[in-house]
């Protein structure tokens, strides 16, 4: 058997950084899916600086990126048409007293983008947009229940939908009840939901598709239920936004919301995000009705430029490039190379790719078939040691060929030596605990 390896020297300076960054920022990342927990002990970069597809540590190794910013960077690093328009707009000033004419000009070119949406209000994070649907959707139906899609992780922050998870400290127990579940693809599971509580349902929210993509009908049918039921219809976009169609997924399947939200993808990186919709519940948060007023997304940050003129260059970009349609194709080529990868280390039953090909994922399995966290923190360690950051195998437009093949080597290298823990048991193989789970009670281990 192989001997654990001791740690790797090339990262000194990033877990002296990591140590500091835990001391200074509780979960030592301002999101907690790019926290150290979540990556290989000892093999956490600290990342100083990227170009295109790819990145480069506080140590200088550089690295083949597949986060991408949590899927937010769809175009690439330092993207030029974007850099340019920001630079332009940061030098004109950010943030003024009245609402400016870029504003106007975001929001007309983004309601123009969204099929069925009158009004928007631009926000800073998918979890802010989200909580705005929520409260125009129980401001406009007097319920406050909301139904949201059990198998989707993650839609806010904020206490309506984290109370959901194990990660519910802080929150009063009230807010528990408030929230109920359903699953994906089960029309029935929705309509049992509507059936326990009667006209208390103020919304449903789902992804319109993740992991799983909608069965024929299922959308269309959701929404024939939230229109019988009364109850307003949310899609969160903020990941299938700018990566399935543009500027969704509503678009590719042809179903069209009440409300819907949009950030991650709507401005290669930049801090904007999106509560789009019909002007009957939007206008809830404006001026021109008599009826109780909405407290709609009043941010401080909302339409400053820089967000705004990246949000604008993004947008030209997907119209002037085929951009989704690049994306699926490098995510193809990954699930065919990952695939036939996996088949010759005969580990194909334990590693393969999930998911749409412009937001491709991995399982890793142990020697009994079950989802395996150990091996997980060992194919991500693997890759890493090879100069590939890959929690996910989610592309940019900036992907290239050579980004491509210098990650099937090394997945072919990770593979090799998953076999190996395959048959001699992961833990001889791995440098430290396992990556942890984002929604847990308590901290086991140390970052
Ligand atoms: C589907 C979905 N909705 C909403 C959010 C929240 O976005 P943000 O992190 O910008 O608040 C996320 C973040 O991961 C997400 O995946």
């Amino acid at each position: 058997m192989r001997l654990v390896e001791p740690d790797s020297p090339r990262m000194a300076r990033s877990a002296a950084l990591n140590a500091r960054l835990c001391d200074v920022v509780p979960g030592g990342a301002h999101t907690y899916a790019k926290g150290a927990d979540q990556f290989p002990m000892n093999l956490a970069p600290v990342l100083r600086r990227g170009a295109g597809c790819r990145v480069w540590d506080v140590d200088d190794n550089e690295y083949v990126e597949w986060g991408m910013g949590l899927r937010a960077v769809t175009l690439g690093h330092g993207f030029e048409p974007v850099v340019e328009a920001v630079a332009r707009a940061a030098a004109e000033g950010t943030n003024f007293t009245r609402p400016s004419e870029l504003e106007l000009e975001a929001a007309e070119a983004f309601v123009g983008l969204v099929p069925g949406a009158d009004m928007v209000k631009f926000t800073k994070d998918g979890s802010t947009a989200n909580t705005g649907a929520i409260k125009l959707a129980r401001a406009a139906t007097g319920r406050d229940r909301v139904a949201l899609c059990r198998e989707h992780p993650f839609f806010s922050y904020d206490d309506w939908f984290i109370s959901t998870t194990a990660v519910s400290g802080g929150i009063p127990a009230s807010c528990k009840t408030e929230t109920v579940g359903f699953a994906y693809n089960d029309r029935d599971s929705l309509e049992r939901v509507f059936a326990l509580h009667p006209e208390q349902i103020a919304c449903v929210i789902l992804e319109p598709a993740r992991l799983e993509e909608p069965e024929p009908n299922y959308l269309e049918s959701v929404a024939a239920l939230c229109r019988r039921h009364g109850a307003v219809l949310i899609f969160d976009e903020c990941v299938t936004g700018f990566r399935w169609d543009v500027p969704g997924a509503q678009t590719r399947f042809g179903v069209t919301p009440d409300l819907s939200t949009f950030g991650k993808g709507m401005a290669n990186g930049f801090a904007l995000s999106a509560l789009v919709g019909r002007r009957e519940l939007m206008e809830l948060g404006g001026l021109k009705h008599q009826r109780e007023r909405v407290f709609l997304l009043s941010t401080t940050h909302g339409a400053e430029h820089v967000g705004l003129a990246a949000g604008l260059a993004t947008w030209t970009a997907y119209l002037e490039h085929a951009v989704t349609d690049k994306l699926a194709t490098i995510g193809e080529a990954m699930r065919a190379g990952v695939t036939e990868l996996a088949r010759k280390h005969a580990v194909e039953a334990y590693v393969a790719t999930v998911g749409h090909p412009a937001c491709l994922f991995y399982t890793t399995r142990d020697a009994d078939g079950a989802p395996s966290q150990e091996f997980r923190t060992l194919f991500l360690q693997e890759l890493i040691k090879r100069g590939v950051l890959a929690p996910s195998l989610v592309a940019s437009y900036s992907h290239d060929y050579a980004a491509i093949e210098k990650t099937l080597a090394a997945i072919d290298g990770a593979l090799g030596v998953y076999n190996q823990a395959l048959e001699h048991g992961v833990d001889g193989y791995l440098n430290g605990r396992a990556v942890q789970p984002v929604y847990r009670r308590y901290n086991k281990h140390a970052a």
